[in-house]
């Protein structure tokens, strides 16, 4: 396929990312408990296995891993923050964001052949229909719209991907850990103990995350939205700590809170991508409207 955006590889296009987390979690599976399959042996006795996702990866995934695992360090973090959220690389409002993410076209997904923009249209769409209130609805619409940083030509590996905790051990429960090896905050002795540089229960809004959509949005819209849509918008790609429920002793009771939230969230984020492809000028309207009572005029991005 013809790429002509600022958009490294490895990966074919973004949505390989979102694919492989739907074989991970597939619908309906359960927050926090491991997915045993029970497999016939030679013997005809069963046996637990788990089923083992990495191996069937394909290797455009592991290679994404591979490079995000080693370059999502605590200090690149910390830079690609002081570079990108002081917000002065354009001026758009909402729409014109969409559409902007929109010129990424050329990665969209050929298995469901949506644009971004389609994308984004049918996540707050499903939500909408599900008759959930205006600002989850507004959420839905806007939650990917970091991937713009594809567009200032960042990495896929530093756009998207699971995110997890920096400045701490890494969990083995993130996947692939095994590629941690190669990253430099595995050598520090600061981040070895479980909560690292950080003090148990002292909430994530204190933590590092990984660097990627979810934050970089996440300052775009802060303090315009409820906390419950921000929570979405920030977490929304920390899988480790919503689906795998790990690191919990870095929450606080209101993270706790707002994670059934994010959890009720991600199934929209998930699993509403479908070959229906949403009448972009017919909904236009509606949506112009809810981002007019949230979200008026031009953000800094
Ligand atoms: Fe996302
Ligand atoms: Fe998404």
């Amino acid at each position: 396929m013809h790429n002509n955006t600022p958009n490294p590889k490895p990966l074919e296009h973004l949505e390989e990312w979102e694919d492989f987390l739907k074989e991970r979690y597939p619908e309906g599976s359960t927050p926090a408990v491991a997915t045993p399959v029970f497999r016939a042996t030679d013997t005809d006795k069963k046996e637990v296995e788990f089923r083992n996702y990495e191996a069937d990866a394909r290797p455009t995934v592991r290679e994404f891993y591979r490079l995000n695992h080693q370059f999502q360090s605590y200090e690149f973090g910390q830079a690609k923050r002081a570079d990108f959220l002081k917000l002065e690389r354009k001026a758009m409002t909402v729409w014109q964001a969409m559409e902007f993410l929109n010129t990424l076209i050329d990665d969209s997904d050929p298995d469901t052949d949506l644009s971004q923009l389609q994308h984004l249209l049918q996540t707050a769409e499903h939500i909408r229909r599900d008759g959930h209130p205006r600002w989850f609805i507004l959420t839905g619409l806007i939650h990917d719209l970091g991937k713009i940083l594809c567009l200032f030509g960042e990495p896929q590996w530093a756009v998207v991907g699971d995110t997890f905790p920096v400045g701490c051990a890494f969990s083995p429960k993130i996947v692939f850990p095994k590629f941690f090896e190669a990253n430099p905050d595995s050598q520090n002795p600061r981040f070895q103990t479980p909560a690292g540089i950080y003090k148990e229960g002292c909430g994530l809004d204190k933590v590092n995350l990984s660097w990627g959509h979810d934050e970089y949005l996440y300052h775009v819209v802060k303090g315009k939205l409820p906390a419950e849509g921000l929570a979405m918008i920030r977490y929304h790609s920390c899988y480790p700590i919503h689906r795998e429920g790990e690191y919990d002793f870095l929450l606080n009771d209101e993270d706790r809170r707002l994670m059934e939230w994010v959890l009720k969230f991600n199934p929209y984020d998930l699993y509403t991508k479908s070959h229906e492809k949403p009448d972009v000028e017919k909904l236009r309207p509606f949506y112009e409207d809810l981002i007019n009572e949230f979200l008026p005029g031009e953000l800094r991005w």
